[in-house]
C-alpha cells in the first residue's frame, strides 16, 4: 500500500532531497511544497508522476493555507501519512541577543514558531483522516541543535535558535495532545523534532564559517546525507520514539 507524504520547504536544501530521495521509490506518494512553483525548477525537473508540487507559504494566515492545501483532496485521497515540515528561515543570526532587532525577531517567530503551529493546523485533517496499517502516523519537525535549552549549542544563533527553542516546546506539546484524541491512531502516532545536522546549504553558510574558524569539531554534512539519514530514522520510528528530539545520527537526546 502506498505512504503519503507531505513535505515543506522543498524548493531547495535539505528539503528538495527529502522529496527526491522519497519520491525514488513508486510505492511513495509525495507531496512536496514550495513557496513559488517557479522557483521549484529541480523538483519540476524530477518530473516524477509520484511527486505533486503544491504552493504554499507558512507565513500565510491559516486560512490561505488551508486554501492551499485543497489539491491534497486528489492528490491524498486517503489523507497523508507523514509529514515533514521542514521549511524554516534563518538570516542574519550570528552576533549577541542585544543586537537583534524587533523585525528579526517577528520574521523567525513567524515563520519557524507561529508557522509551525499552522503548518500542523492546516494539515491536522488529512494527516488524521485514515489509518494505513503500511505505517503509524508520523509527524517530523525539522528543529535544530540551534533550540536545545539544555545543552545549549555553543555558537550564535540568537532569533533562529530561540525560535526553534519555541518549536521544540510546540512539539512537545503536540505529542502532549494526541495522548487524548479520539482517534486511536492519533494517540499511537509519533511525533518528534530532529536535528538534521550542520548541513551545506544557503542556511548554515554563515554558521559553517563560524564553526570552521573555531575549529569546532562537527561534521558538517551534505543534504543528501542529511535527508538519507533522516528518512532511515522515519523509516524506523517506533511507538516509544514519541515525543523525543533525535539527531540525523539516531541520538534521542535532550531538548
Ligand atoms: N542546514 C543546516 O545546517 C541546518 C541545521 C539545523 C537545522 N536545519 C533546519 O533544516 C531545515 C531545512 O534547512 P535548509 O538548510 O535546507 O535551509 P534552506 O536551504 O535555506 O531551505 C529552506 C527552505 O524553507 C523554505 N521557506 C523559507 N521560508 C518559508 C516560508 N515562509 N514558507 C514556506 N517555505 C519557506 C525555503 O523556500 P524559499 O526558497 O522560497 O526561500 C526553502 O525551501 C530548516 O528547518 C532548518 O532550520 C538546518
Amino acid at each position: 500500500m502506498t505512504i503519503t507524504y507531505f513535505i515543506t520547504g522543498t524548493n531547495r536544501g535539505i528539503g528538495f532531497e527529502f522529496a527526491k530521495q522519497l519520491s525514488e521509490d513508486p510505492n511513495n506518494n509525495v507531496i512536496a511544497t514550495t513557496r513559488s512553483f517557479a522557483k521549484a525548477t529541480a523538483l519540476k525537473d524530477l518530473n516524477r508522476s509520484n511527486l505533486h508540487i503544491v504552493e504554499y507559504d507558512v507565513a500565510s494566515p491559516l486560512e490561505t493555507m488551508k486554501q492551499d492545501l485543497l489539491p491534497l483532496e486528489k492528490y491524498a485521497p486517503d489523507g497523508v501519512d507523514v509529514v515533514i515540515h521542514n521549511a524554516a528561515v534563518c538570516k542574519n543570526t550570528i552576533k549577541p541577543i542585544l543586537q537583534v532587532n524587533e523585525a528579526e525577531l517577528n520574521e523567525h517567530y513567524a515563520v519557524n514558531a507561529t508557522g509551525s503551529v499552522k503548518v500542523y493546523q492546516a494539515i491536522f485533517p488529512y494527516w488524521s483522516k485514515k489509518f494505513n496499517p503500511e505505517t503509524a502516523k508520523k509527524f517530523i519537525f525539522i528543529s535544530s541543535a540551534g533550540g536545545w535549552l539544555t545543552n545549549f549549542f555553543p555558537i550564535p544563533t540568537s532569533h533562529y535558535g530561540s525560535s526553534k527553542a519555541a518549536l521544540n516546546h510546540i512539539v512537545r506539546h503536540i505529542a502532549f495532545d494526541h495522548k487524548s484524541s479520539d482517534l486511536d491512531h492519533i494517540q499511537k502516532s509519533i511525533v518528534f523534532a530532529v536535528h538534521p545536522g550542520v548541513v551545506e546549504t544557503d542556511l548554515a553558510d554563515p554558521y559553517i564559517a563560524v564553526i570552521t574558524e573555531r575549529n569546532y569539531q562537527v561534521p558538517i554534512i551534505t543534504s543528501e546525507e542529511s535527508a538519507f539519514s533522516v528518512i532511515k530514522i522515519i523509516q524506523k520510528l517506533k511507538e516509544d520514539d514519541d515525543d523525543s528530539f533525535i539527531t540525523y545520527e539516531g541520538e534521542k537526546g535532550t531538548w
